[in-house]
């Protein structure tokens, strides 16, 4: 196990009060840096590139997954 939590879709991590929480391995489809209509920045960048419809891990691999 690399980590006990998964979370799939993790964006730019807004719901982490730790973003570098290293209990948890980040992924997403899409790895992306942009500026919002706002002016912020939007950084997308998982610890690995997966698409939650077909994940590449075995059943049971995480204690937690996060949506
Ligand atoms: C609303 S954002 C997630 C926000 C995130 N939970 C946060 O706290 O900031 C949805 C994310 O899901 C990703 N996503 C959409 N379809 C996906 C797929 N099939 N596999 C992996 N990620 C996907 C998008 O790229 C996007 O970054």
């Amino acid at each position: 196990m690399t980590a006990p939590v998964l979370d799939p879709c993790c964006g730019s991590r807004m719901m982490w009060f730790d973003k570098q929480d290293e209990r948890c391995l980040f992924g997403d489809k899409r790895q992306e840096s942009t500026t919002l209509c706002d002016g912020r920045a939007l950084e997308i960048k998982p610890d690995i590139l997966l698409d939650f419809t077909d994940l590449p891990f075995e059943d049971n691999e995480f204690h937690l997954v996060v949506f």
